[in-house]
């Protein structure tokens, strides 16, 4: 958002009601507006019968987006930017998926009675589906879809700096664990010569993923805190570990731990919480993690003590320059 730091006024004004800008957000990404541009300046009216949308309510929602860079009008056309360009189901690095997961009715109702999560320190998800997050999506396959698709979007729009930062070459046999699609896994397998793959994670989302299966890549099903997981020269763990407070977060390190090999890798990949009082992806996240899952985002050194515990050593810390850092471990 943008603030009049000089105005504390404004300041409050802004934030109290910013739900409405992230509203106009997933609307414009649920309606396919960015789609409809297809490059082309168009009218309201033009976005809204394509869309089936009202174009008095359509303009306003996009000229409340333009304010901050998503959209632009000029003569009362309607055009592209480079933010609303990553709302085009068809980028490369399409952020439409990842928007769209936010509206989901499990993450906004959950956020109805986020007092409590404040008072208690307990994500209030329970009240909303028995059996959590993880079990809503098990539940329902659409939903499931496009929280799946939402987590290959934020890793492709990672992919770059992750795969420049880290040289996966000298690997054999690379795990991911709780992979989603794959997205990752297959990028770095794309980066090393003759290395294999495995990816785990629950049965519904192996499901979703099985178009990824290849003679490099094995897709297990299965579940972190139940099953065995799979021996392998390095283990991808990326916004796996922000998803569970400490004592589940410290059992799946050890399910880790107790299957990978004494010269194993174990490459946690997380949003670190800074030392720096600035506004930071990390900081909203964490009370994503907080509302949704009980989990968190952490301090380097937070991460540092979840290793020790479950019998890991940090090796290294490396800051992929987009938002997102490799905190690489060995066996000790
Ligand atoms: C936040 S997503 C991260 C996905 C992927 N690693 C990425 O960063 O794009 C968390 C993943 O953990 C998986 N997961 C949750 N509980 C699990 C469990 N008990 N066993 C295995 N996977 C699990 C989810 O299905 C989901 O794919």
């Amino acid at each position: 958002m943008i603030f009049n730091n000089s105005n504390p006024f404004d300041t409050i004004q802004q934030i109290a009601g910013g739900y409405c800008l992230a509203r106009c957000l997933h609307a414009i990404a649920d309606f396919g507006v960015a789609d409809v541009l297809n490059g082309e300046p168009k009218t309201a009216e033009e976005v809204a019968s394509a869309t089936q949308t009202n174009p008095g309510a359509l303009r306003r929602a996009v000229r409340l987006l333009s304010a901050y860079g998503i959209f632009e009008i000029n003569d009362n056309k309607i055009s592209h930017t480079p933010a609303s360009q990553l709302l085009r189901k068809d980028h490369p690095q399409s952020m439409r998926g990842f928007t769209r997961m936010f509206s989901l009715p499990i993450n906004w109702k959950a956020y109805e009675d986020f007092n409590e999560a404040i008072r208690t320190g307990e994500p209030n998800v329970e009240k909303v589906y028995t059996g959590g997050f993880w079990k809503y999506f098990g539940d329902h396959k659409q939903e499931s879809a496009i929280f799946n698709e939402a987590m290959a979007d934020k890793a492709n729009a990672q992919l770059y700096g992750i795969m420049s930062s880290y040289d996966f070459s000298n690997f054999k046999t690379i795990g991911d664990i709780g992979g989603g699609r794959g997205h990752l896994l297959q990028a770095v397998l794309h980066s090393t010569s003759g290395a294999q793959g495995v990816l785990f994670d629950l049965p519904h989302v192996i499901e979703d993923a099985r178009k990824m299966a290849s003679d490099r890549l094995t897709l297990q099903a299965g579940d972190f805190f139940k099953d065995s997981l799979p021996a392998c020269d390095a283990y991808l763990v990326m916004e796996i570990i922000h998803d569970w407070p400490d004592a589940e977060s410290i059992d799946i390190l050890r399910a880790i731990r107790k299957s990978a090999p004494p010269q194993a890798k174990l490459l946690l990949i997380e949003s670190i919480i800074p030392d720096s009082p600035d506004p930071d992806w990390s900081k909203m996240l964490d009370i994503h993690m907080l509302t949704l899952l009980g989990g968190k985002q952490r301090t380097t050194k937070e991460f540092e003590a979840l290793l020790t515990e479950a019998g890991f050593a940090l090796t290294q810390e490396i800051d992929c320059q987009v938002g997102i850092s490799i905190l690489e471990a060995s066996v000790v």
